[in-house]
C-alpha cells in the first residue's frame, strides 16, 4: 500500500456559510487542514473587520476541540470600500485578504463591484499595506458567453487592474481556462492563482452525463477538455504562483435539484484526499504537498505548517448525502470513492 506523508495542508478558498450550515461544514475542513482563507459572500456579506471578527469567532466556535484550525478572515470588497477599512483589517492582522466579486458574478454577489475603477482607493490602501486582493475573475454581461468570461475579464478588468497597481497582491482564485494559467504564469511573483479539484478533475461533459447533472455546476463553470487539461498541468507543475484553494461551497440539496439551481460544488469531506487522487493520476504525487503545504503559505507570508498528515492510497467510500443544517447536501463524488484517504 502506497503512503506519503507531507506538511498539513491548508485551503486558501473556502465557503463556510453561517448558523447551522456553518456548524455542520466547518469540521469537514478541520479534520484535514490546518488553516482557510474563508469567503466573505454570506447574506449579507461581510464588509468590515468588526463583521468579519464576529464571523471568525463564530467559527471558532463551530470547530471541535480535538481539531486546531485557524479560519483567515477576508472582507468584500463593495464599490464603497474605504481605505480606512482597509487600514483597519491590515491592523487587525486577523483579516488576510480582500475578495473582489463582479457584482452579480455568483452566490451572494450582488454587492459585489459595479465597475472596478471605483475600488481604486481601496487597492491603493491594499497596496500600501500588502493586503492581497482575491478575485473572481468573470465578467458578468449578458453578451458575453458563459465559457469565455474569464478570459474577458482578464483582458478587461485584470490587466489594467494589474497594470495600475503593479505591487498589488493578486490571487486569479479557481482557474479555469488556458487564458488563466497563461496570465498568471506571464504575470509578475505578485499574481498568482489558486485551483480547485473539479477544475482539474472534470470538464464540461460532467455537466451533462447520461443527463443534467447540477452537483457539477459550479461557478466559474467547468469548461472544454484543453482548458482542464491546462488547468491540471499548471497544479502539477511545481510552479509556486498555482496553489491549493477548494472553493468547497457548500448548498441545500434542493437549492441544487430544482428549475434555477445554485452555484457550487461542495468537496471539503475530501479536501485533500481529492487532490491526492488528482496528483497521484498524473503520477504528480511528489508534487502535491508544495501545491497543498508550502506554496500559498509562502504567497501570504505565513508561516508553514509544523504539523503533518499521512495519506494512504486506499479506496474511501463517499456517501451520497452529507447532514447540512436541518437539511443535507450532496458532496463531490456522492455514493463513489476517492482513491486516496487520510490516516486517521
Ligand atoms: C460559490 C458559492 O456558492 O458561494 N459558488 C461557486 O460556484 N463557486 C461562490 C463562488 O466562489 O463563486
Ligand atoms: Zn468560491
Amino acid at each position: 500500500m502506497q503512503t506519503i506523508t507531507i506538511t498539513k495542508p491548508d485551503d486558501f478558498h473556502l465557503h463556510l456559510r453561517d448558523g447551522a450550515a456553518l456548524e455542520s461544514v466547518v469540521n469537514h475542513t478541520a479534520a484535514q487542514f490546518a488553516r482557510a482563507i474563508i469567503m466573505p459572500n454570506l447574506k449579507p456579506p461581510v464588509v468590515t473587520t468588526e463583521l468579519a471578527l464576529e464571523y471568525r469567532d463564530r467559527i471558532l466556535a463551530s470547530v471541535n476541540k480535538q481539531y486546531d484550525f485557524e479560519p483567515l478572515m477576508t472582507l468584500y470588497l463593495t464599490d464603497n470600500t474605504s481605505a480606512e477599512e482597509i487600514k483597519t483589517a491590515a491592523e487587525s492582522k486577523l483579516i488576510k485578504a480582500l475578495k473582489y466579486y463582479p457584482a452579480g458574478a455568483t452566490t451572494n454577489s450582488d454587492q459585489g463591484v459595479t465597475d472596478f475603477k471605483k475600488t481604486y482607493a481601496a487597492l491603493e490602501a491594499m497596496m500600501k499595506h500588502g493586503m492581497p486582493l482575491l478575485v473572481h475573475g468573470e465578467v458578468t454581461n449578458d453578451d458575453v458567453d458563459i465559457f469565455d468570461r474569464e478570459a474577458v475579464f482578464i483582458d478587461k478588468v485584470l490587466t489594467p487592474l494589474a497594470k495600475d497597481f503593479p505591487e498589488l497582491k493578486i490571487v486569479l482564485e479557481h482557474i479555469t481556462t488556458k487564458a488563466g494559467v497563461d496570465f498568471v504564469l506571464s504575470a509578475k511573483e505578485n499574481i498568482a492563482a489558486t485551483i480547485t479539484p473539479q477544475h482539474i478533475l472534470l470538464n464540461r461533459n460532467d455537466l451533462f452525463k447520461g443527463g443534467l447533472r447540477p452537483h457539477n455546476y459550479c461557478l466559474p463553470i467547468l469548461k472544454a477538455e484543453q482548458d482542464r487539461k491546462a488547468v491540471q498541468q499548471a497544479a502539477i507543475s511545481g510552479n509556486a504562483k498555482f496553489f491549493l484553494g477548494t472553493d468547497s461551497a457548500p448548498h441545500e440539496r434542493k437549492n441544487k435539484e430544482t428549475g434555477c439551481g445554485c452555484a457550487g460544488i461542495f468537496s471539503a469531506h475530501i479536501g485533500i484526499e481529492i487532490y491526492a487522487e488528482a496528483f497521484d493520476e498524473t503520477g504528480a504525487i511528489d508534487k502535491l504537498e508544495a501545491f497543498a503545504s508550502h506554496y500559498g503559505a509562502d504567497f501570504y507570508g505565513l508561516p508553514r505548517n509544523a504539523d503533518q498528515i499521512t495519506l494512504i492510497k486506499e479506496e474511501l467510500s463517499i456517501p451520497e448525502t452529507i447532514a447540512f443544517g436541518d437539511s443535507v447536501l450532496v458532496p463531490f463524488r456522492t455514493g463513489e470513492t476517492c482513491a486516496w484517504q487520510l490516516k486517521k
